[in-house]
């Protein structure tokens, strides 16, 4: 398999896979093409050598079937986690509808579609709602398909794990909301490799698979973890339920990405761990790494991001 379309390559689990596939290209030039609305944020993809990052519109069909045009595989990694209805429907399921249509036009049948664990059309969330409505899309095309659904993802540019350790360096205490909701946190390696290892294996076609860590957590446990590694372990308070709506729906209305949103509750009302219900990562011979081992390596004082953060603040740039 030689050139190969990363949808959503930017993002967080697209900067673990990109550096896989780039191993995997054998150097051959272009042979992956990643997308982006606003290529100039992702540097970090530009200079990997053999990826092309390419300025696109993805949900414009015609420039989606042009980037499809002469692929191989498709891998798709858009999603966002918060939204309106319409965003979730534009993200989630237009997307994938459009995606499906293109392939088969195109006659590229390969697609590995990252969704998320805990999908269903009665899941108490927009978010899962409409993730699974995405999975049916593709599932209901004729393509050579295989779903991928992991849990919580960390890793050293993960978003859970590095701000709740922010939060901690800042606030003498964290106000919780969703306390006691289960995750069950994969490493980004892991998803990355059982991705790449469902481009290279035909036989993942057709199949689902659950991407978990070996241990279930708390939402309340990571936090205090986040805490303790980053060396800022402060005091968490689970708030009730009520509270924590009122928390969610204060945070939507601040400025910018909200830390948790009204939404995001609702998807923590259903345990997000494995169902047992479809394989996991040893049926793609990966034995998935703990958190416990990883989440030091880069929340661990002077370790991740932060260890650039004393060379930032003498150039200025804290
Ligand atoms: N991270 C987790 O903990 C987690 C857990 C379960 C499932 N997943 C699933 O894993 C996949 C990858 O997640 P991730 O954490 O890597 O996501 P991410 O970091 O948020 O990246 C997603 C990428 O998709 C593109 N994108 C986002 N919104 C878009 C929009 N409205 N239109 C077009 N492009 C858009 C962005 O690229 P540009 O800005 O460059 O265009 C972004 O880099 C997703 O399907 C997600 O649902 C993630």
């Amino acid at each position: 398999m030689s050139k190969i379309l990363v949808l959503g390559g930017t993002g967080f689990v697209g900067r673990s896979l990109c550096s896989r596939l780039v191993d995997r290209s054998g150097g051959a030039d272009g042979s992956i093409v990643v997308p982006s609305r606003r290529p100039s944020r992702a540097r970090h993809i530009q200079f990997l050598p053999t990826v092309r990052l390419a300025e696109a519109d993805v949900h414009d069909e015609a420039q989606l079937a042009r980037l499809v045009a002469g692929c191989d595989a498709v891998v798709n990694l858009v999603a966002i986690l918060h939204g309106s209805a319409a965003d979730f429907q534009r993200t989630h399921v237009d997307l994938p509808a459009k995606l499906a249509r293109v392939c088969q036009a195109a006659n590229v049948k390969r697609v590995v579609h990252v969704s998320a664990l805990g999908v269903s059309d009665r899941a108490p969330s927009r978010y899962l709602r409409s993730k699974t409505a995405g999975e049916l899309m593709l599932k209901s095309a004729k393509l050579d398909l295989t779903v991928l659904r992991p849990s919580v993802i960390f890793g050293e540019h993960d978003k859970l794990l590095n701000l709740f350790a922010s939060l901690q360096a800042v606030f003498p205490v964290v106000p919780l909301g969703g306390a006691a909701a289960q995750f069950q946190p994969v490493w980004v390696e892991d998803v990355a490799a059982a991705i790449v290892r469902c481009l290279d294996e035909p036989a993942t076609i057709g199949h689902t698979y659950e991407c978990t860590g070996p241990r279930v957590y708390t939402l309340k446990e990571l936090v205090e973890l986040a805490g303790s590694l980053s060396g800022h372990p402060r005091p968490v308070v689970p708030l009730p339920d009520g509270l924590t709506r009122l928390q969610a729906a204060a945070m939507e209305w601040l400025p910018g990405t909200p830390l948790m949103s009204r939404d995001n509750v609702d998807s923590m009302k259903v345990p997000n761990v494995a169902t047992g219900q479809w394989p996991g990562l040893p049926a793609l011979g990966i034995t998935p790494a703990a958190l416990d081992a990883i989440a030091p390596l880069y929340l661990g004082a002077g370790q991740g991001p932060a260890r650039l953060d004393p060379w930032r603040a003498k150039a200025g740039r804290g």
